[in-house]
């Protein structure tokens, strides 16, 4: 069905279509009118949680957790909700979503838009969803980029007790500096921080919650491998690779590409499937790989897996391909 309603959702502006989706999704959810056919069971563990399939909802789409069991009912392995900030904030001025549609691509500059952390945990709370719920948490923009790692020890605490996991995102292009946490001493300090108040939530709540850390695809192959020395030392759990890019490359003469922001969808296909690759090979089985970026059939989430991903998640190929992609590339994928 999704391709007949595409072509009436792309004469609204982005967001407008985006509330209107997901809003009608919730209300058909509610009303028990079933949207997507089932993706069949596919277990697979990592992490030490068990995944129903190995398709994931990419964080940004639910950034306030008010989806959730829409979401759950389309067929997804797991949901990453988020990115939340520790304090409401309104995000980038509008316009600051754009399709490229020949190229299958979206830029945004959305700037973690968001309700904050107790909304969303309110939301996690009254959800009936019982699944695997990645909670991804970022910094406000009015925090200094040196104190980022208070609004990441914050944002850490408060959702621990209600995710099965928690994605550190340091890769959107959106908050001014955040990617420079990514390289030099940064990494290490930030990551240390993180491992020793998770270390101490797992004793408050007695339960182990994975951290992922979340990064972008313009690093270059010294860089992916300080970063991947740094995540084995700090024992972080997993890494999801990558968020959207800054490169243009392929979509230069097209309207919309001069748009600051990060670049999602298949202009975005190959290049975090060689981050991947490279991720790979310098972490040598230590830590799983959850690759994301520009996976808009079977065959994009196929090459993830064969490069080295354990699972995948799904963004930009849902808004045009809709959701029965999830369903065809769960049954594509090795369980
Ligand atoms: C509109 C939009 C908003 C996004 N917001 C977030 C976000 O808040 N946090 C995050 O970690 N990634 C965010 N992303 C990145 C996606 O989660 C994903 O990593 C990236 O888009 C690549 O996957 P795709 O090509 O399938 O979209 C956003 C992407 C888009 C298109």
């Amino acid at each position: 069905m999704y391709p007949l309603i595409r072509p009436l959702l792309f004469q609204l502006d982005p967001e407008t279509a985006h509330r209107v989706t997901f809003t009608g999704l919730r209300l058909a959810q509610r009303l028990g009118i079933p949207v997507a056919p089932k993706p069949a069971e596919k277990p697979v563990k990592v992490m030490g949680l068990t995944f129903p399939n190995p398709v994931g909802l990419a964080a940004g789409l639910d950034k306030n957790g008010e989806y959730i069991d829409a979401l759950a009912a389309l067929g997804f392995g797991f949901l990453e909700i988020g990115t939340v900030t520790p304090r409401p904030q309104p995000g980038n001025p509008k316009p600051r979503l754009f399709r490229l549609p020949t190229a299958q691509a979206i830029i945004n500059r959305m700037g973690f838009n968001n309700q904050g952390v107790a909304y969303l945990l309110e939301q996690v709370k009254n959800a009936d969803y019982r699944g695997i719920l990645g909670i991804n948490i970022g910094k406000n923009a009015a925090t200094p980029i040196q104190n980022a790692a208070e609004d990441y020890q914050t944002a850490l605490s408060a959702v621990y007790p209600h995710a099965s996991y928690i994605t550190i995102n340091i890769s959107s292009p959106n908050t001014s500096h955040l990617r420079e946490l990514q390289a030099g001493d940064a990494i290490g300090q930030l990551l240390a921080g993180l491992k020793a108040t998770q270390t101490r939530l797992a004793d408050q709540h007695g339960r182990y919650v994975p951290l992922a850390i979340k990064i972008a695809p313009d690093l270059d192959d010294n860089a992916i491998r300080h970063l991947a020395d740094q995540l084995r030392l700090h024992r972080m759990d997993a890494v999801i690779a990558t968020n959207t890019t800054l490169s243009r490359t392929g979509v230069e003469h097209l309207p919309h590409a001069e748009e600051t922001g990060g670049l999602s969808g298949a202009p975005l296909t190959a290049l975090s499937t060689h981050v991947i690759r490279q991720l790979a090979q310098a972490l040598a089985g230590e830590l799983p790989i959850i690759g994301a970026g520009g996976i808009l059939n079977a065959r994009d989430a196929q090459e993830k897996q064969a490069a080295g991903a354990q699972l995948v998640q799904l963004y930009t190929g849902l808004i045009y391909r809709g959701s029965s992609l999830i369903k065809e590339c769960s049954d594509a994928l090795a369980g």
